[in-house]
């Protein structure tokens, strides 16, 4: 009876995850998670929605593409060392964007999950080693406004003139609206 009992135990042990947490810690990285990814969502949405009000597309995209990485940074230093965000994509726009590593693969997933008609989770948190997590925020073209910058902008030749001046390996138009844009990836370290 005690060696059944002794073989179920640990395979029990064998078949856990090796990365599991607890459930506390979890609970706080996607605390964390989310209050990064608000704080950063809420001030670039504010400043789009300014700029594109007071210059329209292009005065908004020059102020995006001077600004955008800048306030992203400024979030970033406002929750101290062992928090960072960026935004990432597969097609990005900045090449600073650019997914690297296992993100790519994270990103390619929930693109598929997306075609394959599955309704994005609002988060997913990856353990990326004992004490470091990755919180992963989904961004959808969810406005008309993104259209106007990340879908067929061929309409608008001074924004498209601009886009080529400043990226000229932009590879972030031709979006439908409810396309997956990228995420915002929030790296937490416990
Ligand atoms: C006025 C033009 C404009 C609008 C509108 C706009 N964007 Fe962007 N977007 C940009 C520019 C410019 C960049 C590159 C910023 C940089 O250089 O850091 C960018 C970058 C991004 C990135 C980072 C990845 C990359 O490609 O570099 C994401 C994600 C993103 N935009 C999502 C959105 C979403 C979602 C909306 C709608 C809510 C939106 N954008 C609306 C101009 C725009």
């Amino acid at each position: 009876m005690k060696k059944i009992l002794f073989t179920a135990l640990s395979a029990a042990a064998l078949l856990a995850n090796p990365y599991e947490s607890n459930k506390e810690e979890l609970a706080s990285v996607v605390k964390t998670g989310q209050e990064v990814s608000s704080a950063l969502l809420k001030t670039l949405g504010k400043n789009l929605q300014q700029h594109m009000k007071a210059e329209g597309p292009v005065g908004a995209a020059e102020f995006c593409s001077t600004k955008a990485y800048a306030l992203t940074a400024d979030v970033d230093e406002q929750f101290g060392q062992d928090v960072h965000v960026k935004r990432i994509s597969l097609k990005e726009r900045n090449p600073a964007n650019l997914a690297e590593g296992k993100e790519k693969a994270i990103l390619q997933s929930l693109e598929t999950l997306q075609q394959n008609g599955v309704v994005l989770p609002a988060y997913l948190v990856e353990r990326v080693n004992k004490e470091t997590y990755k919180y992963y925020k989904p961004l959808l073209i969810n406005k008309q406004v993104c259209l106007k910058c990340h879908g067929d902008i061929s309409g608008d030749r001074k924004l498209s003139q601009f886009f080529e001046k400043t990226y000229p390996n932009d590879k972030a138009t031709g979006y439908k609206f409810g396309d997956l844009r990228g995420t915002i990836v929030v790296t937490i370290k416990k």
